[in-house]
């Protein structure tokens, strides 16, 4: 299947013209499309979707979830920081660190925030600081699933949740701390296209939820569903999982007597596909079977290929009916940064813009100043079609800023 973005090449390339590359491009639309299809596909009575803003957290971004009714997930203090920043009241916020000091969780309960906690002396100095504090507990659920081993973190062993053997011991500390325990929350991992995992993963936790079934209010079943990066793949089938996820909710509703709030935290899904990453080649090699394209741009703006072996499609916005060959495209910096491996693409030439699609889930908060490179700026096209600037590129200057410059005395 073709793969073709959502906004036309004409009017990423006055983007380009416009902005300067490299340039994050967003379209809000497709964000509000992905909302739509989740609210289509979980049908219970009391359901919320809290975005994992660790996939994209510009605060326009932030806001145009927010103003789709969703609430926001976090995972640091600077993170909740965005989300207060951008308006999101603290009761639409919820905190699912892993491994922070206890500082963090502190600031997460002083500003309102909802905490996950998923480990026990975590709860023991909380219910001596904040005592009384509704909190949901972290389960690990045991279960293998993502797009990569890197983004399968519900495994037995994995470092994220509270492991099966310790549940007995939790209840046990929970029965006789203050805390009161409102939810129970779980996240397989990421890239996941088969509903069964999820399924699997949801029984155990839907089981564990039945220990503190007279305090529950809510349940958080994570993110992970998978959307597709290559032309060949498919998304996971939203309706017919959302349909089967929703029963098996509303049968533990119907199993504790009342009804609680399903939520769920999905990041790629809401806003994978809605970004572009747009890049000026800087030159072309042509002496093997294979082209070389170079871009000015790298791992320091997209990591996604080089870290997980991700698949990004790539298309040539400047000579969309150039003849088809095969390129390495690469990035600027000075180690291995390829973006694609013999990919068949339209005649590249020095000065054209390439777009890398799906650049908007863990594309702009993975980046980094890596070889001293300044940070793209990012658009947003609204839903009434107008590209907006809602972040600046980054400057020399502003990396330099935290340096203190110190020289040691002779
Ligand atoms: N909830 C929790 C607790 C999470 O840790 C995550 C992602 C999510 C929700 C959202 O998962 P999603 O729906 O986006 O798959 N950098 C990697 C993905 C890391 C995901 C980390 N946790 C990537 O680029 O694929």
């Amino acid at each position: 299947m073709a793969m073709t973005p959502s906004i036309s090449s004409e009017t990423l390339l006055s983007y380009a013209k416009q902005f300067g590359l490299p340039l994050f491009v967003y379209d809000a639309q497709t964000i509000s499309t992905q909302i739509a299809n989740l609210k289509n596909a979980f049908n219970v009575p009391l359901f919320e979707i809290r975005y994992a803003c660790k996939a994209l957290n510009t605060i326009a971004i932030l806001r145009h979830i927010y103003q789709q009714g969703c609430g926001i997930d976090t995972v640091s203090m600077g993170e909740i920081q965005i989300a207060l920043q951008a308006g999101i009241p603290p009761d639409k916020i919820s905190f699912t660190p892993s491994g922070v000091l206890l500082e963090e969780y502190a600031y997460a309960i002083e500003h309102g925030v909802h905490v996950h906690v998923d480990q026990l002396h975590v709860l023991e100095w909380m219910n001596e600081k904040y005592p009384g504090t509704e909190i949901t507990l972290r389960f690990n659920p045991g279960v293998i699933a993502g797009g990569h081993l890197k983004l399968q973190v519900g495994a037995e062993d994995s470092k994220f949740g509270i492991h099966i053997n310790q549940v007995e011991k939790i209840k046990a500390l929970t029965d006789r701390l203050s805390l009161k325990i409102v939810g129970v929350h779980m996240h397989l991992g990421s890239d996941i296209g088969k509903s069964d995992s999820f399924d699997e993963a949801y029984a155990y936790v839907l089981k564990v939820a039945m220990q503190w079934k007279q305090t529950l209010k809510q349940i958080d079943l994570g993110g992970g569903f998978k959307i597709p990066y290559h032309p060949d793949d498919h998304s996971i089938d939203i309706e017919s999982f959302g349909h089967k996820i929703s029963a098996r909710f509303k049968s533990f509703c119907e199993e504790i007597g009342r009804d609680i709030t399903m939520i769920i935290e999905p990041g790629k899904y809401l806003v994978s596909q809605a970004g572009y990453l747009l890049m000026e080649v800087s030159g072309t090699r042509d002496i093997q079977q294979t082209g070389l394209a170079y871009v000015a741009s790298g791992f320091n703006h997209f990591l996604r290929p080089m870290n997980y072996d991700a698949y990004h499609h790539i298309l040539n916005l400047s000579n969309p009916h150039g003849e088809i060959s095969p390129y390495d495209v690469v990035g600027y910096l000075c180690e291995t940064d390829t973006f694609a491996h013999e990919r068949p693409i339209s005649k590249i030439r020095k000065g054209d813009v390439l777009c890398l699609m799906n650049a908007g889930a863990y594309g702009f908060t993975m980046s980094s100043n890596y070889n001293t490179r300044p940070r793209p700026a990012e658009v947003l096209v609204q839903e009434n079609g107008e590209g907006v600037l809602i972040k600046r590129a980054e400057t020399i200057d502003d990396i330099l800023r935290t340096d203190l410059g110190y020289q040691s005395p002779l």
